[in-house]
């Protein structure tokens, strides 16, 4: 892969990586869409990144089916397909991990402690592989987003981090890997996520300037689905993740959930410029 990006750079193309843990859907499928409308070479990576879960996660059972995804990532002419083992990655003495501080601690990293340690170390290492120019993510994990943000700014990568729209079932459900780990019942559940916060926008459209007042609806809307269990619902500035204080015309904020539906960890949120 070295070798490849390296005769690709000289020859001045432009490489856009989309890192994926596989088990494709129209939500990976967006960003390979984006890498090719700006780049010249696209690399999809398809890893599942083992630092990244806790001895307790779903590693194991996280869903891996290549030939589905290959076949699909085939439809979309993409130019390369990266899938290393894992112990190309982690080869055996392996001792060095990309740690950003502050905002890993936050939301995820307060439930999954581990978690973004193992993202920015393979995010790192996929970058040392494939070179790119730019790099895509999903809005469905803003935290990820604005952890790996974070590590480009203070380790000066030369990559463009761009952050695509979160795609959505026709019910509103965010589109997952993990959706296949619901019943059809607890998925029906698992909406209830999306409406509140739907209802947390109506609000803040409203003018409803105090998040603690949005966050308490959202707890009131999420607590009557009695089989939800609610790790967090929070709001942060869209540029830092920095929790608000205060909602406040011309900024952007993340609404956050994460939650627990039967035995399956759901996460969500939904930007919302602050326009009157
Ligand atoms: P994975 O969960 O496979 O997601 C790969 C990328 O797809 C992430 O950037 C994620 O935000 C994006 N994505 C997932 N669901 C989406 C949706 N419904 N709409 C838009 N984008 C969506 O995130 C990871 O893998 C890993 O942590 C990784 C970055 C590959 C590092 O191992």
């Amino acid at each position: 892969m070295q070798s490849v990006s390296r005769q690709l750079s000289c020859s001045g193309k432009k490489i856009g990586l989309v890192p994926t843990m596989g088990y494709l859907h129209e939500g990976h499928l967006s960003l390979i869409k984006k890498s090719k409308e700006l780049c010249d070479i696209t690399v999809v990576s398809i890893f599942v990144n083992p630092t990244q879960f806790a001895p307790t996660e779903d590693y194991e059972k996280y869903p891996r089916e290549i030939e589905r995804d290959n076949s699909l990532i085939k439809e979309y002419d993409v130019d390369y397909i990266f899938v290393p083992s894992a112990d190309e990655i982690y080869s055996p003495g392996y001792q060095s991990y990309v740690y950003v501080n502050e905002i890993s601690k936050k939301f995820e990293g307060e439930f999954r402690p581990t978690h973004f340690k193992g993202v920015t170390t393979i995010v790192s290492i996929l970058f040392n592989c494939v070179k790119p120019d730019m790099a895509f993510f999903g809005q469905k994990d803003a935290q990820q987003s604005a952890v790996i943000k974070q590590m480009v700014t203070d380790l000066k990568y030369d990559i463009e981090i761009v952050v695509c729209p979160i795609v959505r079932e026709s019910d509103g459900l965010a589109m997952s890997s993990r959706n296949i780990y619901l019943s059809s019942d607890e998925r029906t559940k698992a909406l209830t996520l999306h409406k509140s916060l739907l209802y947390a926008r109506k609000l803040i459209e409203g003018r409803e300037m105090d998040p603690q007042k949005v966050i308490g609806n959202m707890k009131m809307i999420i607590g009557e689905e009695k089989s939800i269990k609610l790790d967090y619902v929070g709001i942060v500035n869209a540029y830092g993740f920095r929790e608000a204080d205060l909602i406040e015309e011309g900024n952007e904020y993340y609404i956050l959930v994460a939650a627990k539906v039967g035995n399956t960890r759901l996460i969500d949120n939904e930007l919302v410029r602050v326009q009157f």
